[in-house]
């Protein structure tokens, strides 16, 4: 296995030999010993259950979180599929995640002391918080990574008004929940998990019941982002508990493969972040229950390319004017990766979130060109002499390429000096012939390779 896909046997089911050994958790249910967890497949069913999803819909219930499932028919005609999209980036927090955290904080409010609740969020879970605090007159302490969007953290700010205390701090998401964690020690507040509690992943789970009801049937595909693992834990779990025989698959960023990473040594482990772009699905270290119930249910976990991210986000947003945030694209960019599966099936697709900062359309866009072989970048020696950048330019460039970058560096030599050039190209097969022309030019040119120090300063 290369880490970045993973197949395994779904469906396991918990025997009563299985509970052998089982230690309390942090519920009244029982959980394996430390590290033992894939010993004791289905030991997470005793938390999360059909149960517990359905108890969570009809605490929703009264405060409206239900979302559309549509029909989509770009992406329905070029999978040959039936696929849908469950807008959850329509929801009050514009993401899924006022789900697990008004089950949550719903289902403690009556108990909770003057501290009230904390989190750590990438940005979206803390709107969920948010509203809920106001929502049910609790108070909340708000944990964010500094690099949090601006576009979230006006949000949490305005959803939560003066229910929620907001601070920054590190740069992931772990660093904001270590933080939380100090704080609730010492100030004895609650913490509402992102991810890892039964009650936020059976809030989750609502999503999947919500579908099968808008569906009349349970989907043949059910396509989920994946970051902490909430989601697809209590989308898999929903199933699960319904018998359903829907191929449940994840998508995580491939800068960010936390899930895979644990899955393939069977608990969590903690990752370094190698591309923290989709910062909703960006977390160093998955759950406990969701690794659990997604060795147990889940058919695979796909990393996709943040640059594909990028293009199904702005083919979202060109096309059908849906406005989603990257984590929010994952599931509809995970599609080419089960193209050949898909086709004549029921494929639901989560859109989970469309809190998109509008700052980040430049770097969406360049990604987006650059993963579809359009943009590129060279370093190109330039003689120092009358007529040199002409020479380049008519030499070099076909009809259709477009200079979108030019910055002289410095001098390399008396006679020469360098310049770091970008091109756009019309079509990615315009690369080969200028390829073939700057060579027969006889300048001295260098491409700018994908993971070189001067093209992460770039992309
Ligand atoms: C929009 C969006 N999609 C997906 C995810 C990943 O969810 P989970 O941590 O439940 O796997 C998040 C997490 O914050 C999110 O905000």
């Amino acid at each position: 296995m290369d880490g970045l896909h993973l197949q395994k046997d779904r469906r396991v089911k918990a025997s009563p030999e299985m509970r052998v050994g089982m230690d309390s958790g942090t519920s009244d249910a029982p959980t394996p010993p430390a590290g033992q967890d894939a010993e004791f497949p289905g030991w997470w069913r005793a938390l999360v259950n059909l149960e517990t999803i359905r108890a969570a819909a009809q605490r929703l219930e009264p405060v409206g979180v239900r979302t559309p499932l549509q029909h989509h028919d770009r992406l329905s005609e070029r999978y040959r599929a039936d696929v849908f999209l469950k807008r959850e980036d329509q929801q009050a927090v514009r993401s899924y995640k006022i789900r697990g955290a008004y089950n949550f904080i719903a289902g403690i409010a009556a108990q909770l002391s003057t501290p009230g609740v904390v989190c750590a969020s990438a940005g979206n879970h803390a709107q969920g918080v948010a509203w809920s605090c106001r929502h049910l007159g609790v108070r909340g302490t708000i944990f964010l990574p500094r690099r949090t969007p601006r576009q979230k953290v006006d949000r949490i700010r305005a959803i939560g008004a003066d229910m929620v205390d907001v601070r920054f701090v590190g740069t992931t998401f772990d660093d904001a929940a270590t933080a939380a964690e100090e704080y609730a020690t010492h100030a004895g507040a609650t913490i509402v998990s992102a991810f890892d509690h039964p009650a936020t992943v059976s809030g989750q789970g609502t999503v999947m019941l919500e579908v099968i009801q808008q569906l009349g049937a349970a989907p043949d595909v059910a396509i989920v982002p994946v970051g902490g693992g909430g989601l697809i834990a209590g989308i898999a779990a929903c199933l699960d508990g319904l018998d359903a025989p829907t191929t449940v698959v994840g998508a995580q960023p491939m800068g960010a493969p936390g899930m895979v990473r644990s899955l393939a040594v069977g608990h969590p482990v903690s990752i370094d972040i190698e591309d923290d772009f989709v910062d909703g699905a960006v977390v160093r270290t998955p759950g406990r229950i969701p690794v659990a119930v997604t060795a147990d249910l889940v058919s695979a976990i796909h990393c996709v390319p943040e640059g594909r991210v990028c293009t199904a986000l702005l083919d979202l947003y060109q096309d059908d004017g849906i406005v989603a945030e990257p984590a929010g694209a994952l599931a509809i960019a995970a599609l080419d990766d089960v193209a050949d599966q898909i086709v004549d099936t029921t494929v639901v697709c989560i859109l989970s979130g469309g809190n998109n900062d509008v700052a980040r359309y430049d770097e969406i866009i360049e990604r987006s060109l650059v993963y579809r072989g359009l943009k590129h970048y060279f370093i190109v020696e330039l003689p120092q002499q009358p007529g040199s950048l002409r020479r380049f330019l008519d030499e070099c460039l076909g009809p259709h390429d477009d200079i979108s970058l030019f910055e002289a560096l410095k001098k390399s030599r008396r006679e020469y000096g360098a310049a770091l050039v970008g091109i756009e190209l019309a079509d990615r097969d315009d690369l080969g012939p200028l390829m073939a022309r700057m060579a027969a030019s006889g300048l001295q040119i260098e491409p700018v390779t994908p993971g070189s120090a001067i093209y992460r300063y770039l992309v």
